[in-house]
């Protein structure tokens, strides 16, 4: 028997099933952005990709200030950080502004009513009547996907734990295809591959550019077998090492991360590895001249200063290229852009 409820539980489902089919990685076209979920790396093509960073292309005149757009005009974001963020928070703000659009921010979780006790999937239900898309960064693996399967705007997973961060690997891409080139890229991942859910993002997509990709950390770091596993069956070449210094030689980028000392149980395992990577000018020597060298930031004391000063530093445009790519996924999640 049908009484509205039962309906509206019906609707939801039918929702919910069409947002799942739309964001299976080969179901994902060209003209199904709006209300797209960004949860993983894993559910996109490269088609798909290529199509945000041209799109994020065009609108870099914007995000540097030298071109005004409104696109985003009426349109409303929540961000709710429960980690801390300076990046890819601000960037998300930065893209919105530069689009004309307004941007909510649930602030210090001590100053929310997560602090009385409030869940994450209540917060998400009463947050999503406020906005256009909803932006969440969380502890607990799994989260963002969890997001998504309870609300109707869009849920961008800004970082969910050790999992995954896809809007970084956007810009990563970005960053790749405008600094150096991504089509069979030789690229190095140094440092935290285990808890670095940069890494995690990136490696996928990668792998849909043919990259070669070398693995430097010490073994307590190594990416998880999993991903490893999901390379090689996409045919990836890929080498383990923990010499930064024989790695350092044939490649075209590397990509350093912070050893994510939040995520380790137990601190003496931290203090062991804490201190296991340093690229510094000297060693830079080695490489070729062109090597471009990255890192999501912050850096603790994986990249010495002096480099900042070298051709091969590229994290702080990095970081800018955030704004962009922000803005690219923005638009096209909103449906103001196809
Ligand atoms: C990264 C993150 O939060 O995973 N930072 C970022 O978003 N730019 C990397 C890190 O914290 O080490």
């Amino acid at each position: 028997m049908y009484n509205s409820q039962n309906t509206s539980i019906l609707v939801k489902w039918i929702y919910q099933f069409s947002k799942y089919y739309i964001s299976c990685n080969s179901f994902i076209s060209l003209m199904t952005f709006k209300d797209l979920n960004i949860i993983s790396m894993k559910d996109f093509s490269r088609e798909t990709i290529d199509h945000i960073l041209n799109t994020a292309e065009k609108l870099e005149p914007v995000a540097r200030g030298v071109e005004k757009s409104d696109i985003l005009d009426g349109k409303v974001l929540s961000l709710l950080f429960f980690e801390p963020s300076t990046r890819t928070r601000m960037s998300f703000e930065t893209a919105m502004i530069r689009l004309g659009g307004r941007v909510l921010n649930l602030g210090s979780v001590e100053a929310s009513s997560i602090a009385k006790g409030e869940s994450l999937a209540d917060t998400i239900r009463v947050v999503e009547g406020y906005s256009d898309a909803i932006v969440l960064r969380h502890p607990k693996e799994g989260s963002a996907q969890m997001a998504s399967e309870l609300v109707s705007v869009p849920i961008i997973n800004a970082g969910d734990g050790a999992g995954h961060h896809p809007t970084q690997t956007f810009l990563d891409l970005y960053t790749i295809r405008r600094e150096s080139h991504l089509d069979g890229v030789k690229i190095a991942l140094a440092g935290d591959l285990k808890y670095g859910r940069t890494v995690h993002s990136l490696c996928y997509a990668l792998s849909l550019y043919g990259a070669e990709i070398t693995l430097v950390s010490p073994k307590e770091l190594r990416l998880p077998d999993e991903i490893i596993y999901d390379l090689k069956k996409r045919n990836i070449k890929v080498t383990q090492t923990d010499s930064i210094e024989e790695a350092i030689r044939d490649i075209e980028v590397l990509y350093v991360t912070r050893i994510q000392k939040e995520r380790f149980p137990d601190p003496a395992e931290y203090n062991k590895v804490a201190s296991s990577l340093l690229i510094t000018p000297q060693l830079l020597e080695k490489a070729d001249p062109k090597l471009k060298v990255m890192h999501p930031l912050p850096r603790i004391n994986e990249i010495d200063p002096r480099v900042d000063d070298t051709d091969h530093a590229c994290y702080f445009n990095q970081s800018f290229y955030g704004v962009p790519v922000r803005m690219a996924l923005l638009a096209l999640v909103m449906g103001v852009l196809e």
